[in-house]
């Protein structure tokens, strides 16, 4: 039997004793697999097991750093969680580039959260207005238990304002709340605000159909950006380097399949930031990507400029982040990621994360207009073949010279390998 009622309600091991039973051919040793990936420690175990529901493992992803960032003047060193070879070394690469050039800068431009209450109302709209206008400071009063710790810290709710959507849909309108989280991301506390506000607003002819903050943020943006003058010194990029780049980042503004790939390069930055600091990927990789396409068609998040011989690199991008609350104080290795930029507010955050997904652009672009992107792959391609093989340092290093020109595949690694050595 594949089914089965009540799983939740059986213990872990009851859990894990079903699944491998019933999916595995043999459960020793699935299980086995299972327990292998358990903490020894028992109440960091918990910990993990708590986080959310039928949890039968931990799934390790490597938490790395890339140091030496230079952004506004201070040095970081930036915590990474990714699966993916070459994105920590391409980071580093790119902060080490930089540094000799004045580094990064940014800035947030705004930090304004949304959240909607959806209602349907067939009455005329002029009672509506009227109804909402004699209800706002109601709206307001009914928060005040929810808001009072915010509102200490400087947050709070901004606005609260009616707006008609039956031209996207009939009998359709909002209230369209906006906040301010300080440096929590804000999604209980708007959340519970909302749905405070739409019961106080809710009436005969009001149907509240559902009460959610919005992952689409434009007013809670930060830039980040890098620039360097054109030239032949070290603290210049060459003309033909910098020409290509740019024309590499307006084929990104002009097609949406190279849009979406250039995208996905400057995720793999902000992502692995966002994860290592116990931040909600899946809701930054939303509104990016919604903001991504805010001009009618999906483009590139970061853009590139030459003038007066000088050359401008940056991105700008809607990010709600926490550095309280939430995971970010739960998880050890989201305090320590935290720790290790200087506990920075949210708004420090955001700066940091945005100089991630740039500098990783920056990487791939660079890459792909230079030397094309499966050099570097190739080289951890050939380099893990010759881990498998055991070569010896001698070995490697004239493996990696012989396949400096020709291309990597395990089996012309392997015969290259046995033709020079093992039968020697
Ligand atoms: C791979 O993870 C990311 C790249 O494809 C990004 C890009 O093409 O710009 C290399």
């Amino acid at each position: 039997m594949k089914k089965i009622t009540g799983f939740s309600r059986l213990s872990k091991n009851e859990k894990i004793k079903w699944l491998t039973q019933t999916f595995f051919e043999n459960s020793k040793e699935a299980t086995a697999e299972l327990k292998k990936y358990w903490n020894t420690d028992e109440k960091l175990q918990q910990l993990h097991d708590d986080f959310t529901e039928n949890t039968l493992s931990n799934f390790y992803l490597p938490y790395g750093v890339a140091p030496n960032f230079l952004i506004n003047g201070k040095y970081y060193t930036i915590p990474m969680v990714i699966e993916e070879s070459s994105v920590v070394a391409a980071a580093s690469l790119t902060a080490k580039f930089w540094k000799t050039r004045g580094g990064f800068k940014a800035s947030v431009i705004n930090t304004e959260k949304i959240g909607q209450i959806h209602f349907m109302y067939q009455g005329k709209k002029e009672d509506l207005e009227t109804y909402f206008q004699q209800k706002k400071q109601d709206l307001y009063k009914v928060t005040e238990p929810l808001t009072e710790n915010m509102k200490k810290r400087g947050g709070g709710i901004l606005n609260i304002e009616l707006r008609d959507k039956t031209n996207a849909l009939a009998n359709y309108y909002q209230l369209h709340i906006t906040f301010e989280t300080k440096d929590s991301m804000g999604a209980n506390f708007i959340n519970s605000c909302l749905e405070t506000i739409a019961k106080e607003f809710e009436n005969k002819d009001i149907e509240i159909i559902m009460s959610i903050l919005s992952n689409y943020i434009p007013n809670c943006l930060v830039k980040a950006e890098v620039q360097c003058p054109i030239g032949t010194d070290e603290k210049s990029i060459s003309s033909e380097f910098a020409r290509r780049f740019k024309q590499a980042v307006d084929i990104a503004n002009a097609e949406v399949h190279r849009a979406v790939t250039h995208n996905k390069g400057i995720m793999n930055g902000i992502d692995a930031v966002i994860l290592a600091t116990g931040n909600d990927f899946r809701a930054v990789e939303a509104g990016v990507h919604a903001y991504a396409s805010k001009n009618g068609s999906y483009q590139s998040l970061t853009h590139c400029k030459i003038e007066n011989n000088i050359f401008y690199f940056w991105i700008e991008i809607p990010l709600s982040l926490g550095t309280v609350g939430g995971l970010t104080s739960l998880h050890p290795l989201s305090k320590f990621s935290l720790q290790l930029l200087g506990k920075p507010t949210a708004q420090e955050l955001m700066q940091i994360v945005a100089v991630a997904g740039l500098a990783q652009n920056f990487a791939a672009v660079r890459a792909l207009t230079t030397t094309g992107i499966q050099k570097g792959h190739m080289k951890m391609h050939l380099t893990n073949i010759l881990k498998q093989l055991g070569t010896t340092e001698e070995q490697k290093k004239y493996l990696l010279e012989y396949f400096k020109d020709k291309t990597v595949t395990h089996s012309a690694v392997t015969k290259a390998y046995e033709e020079y050595f093992a039968k020697s």
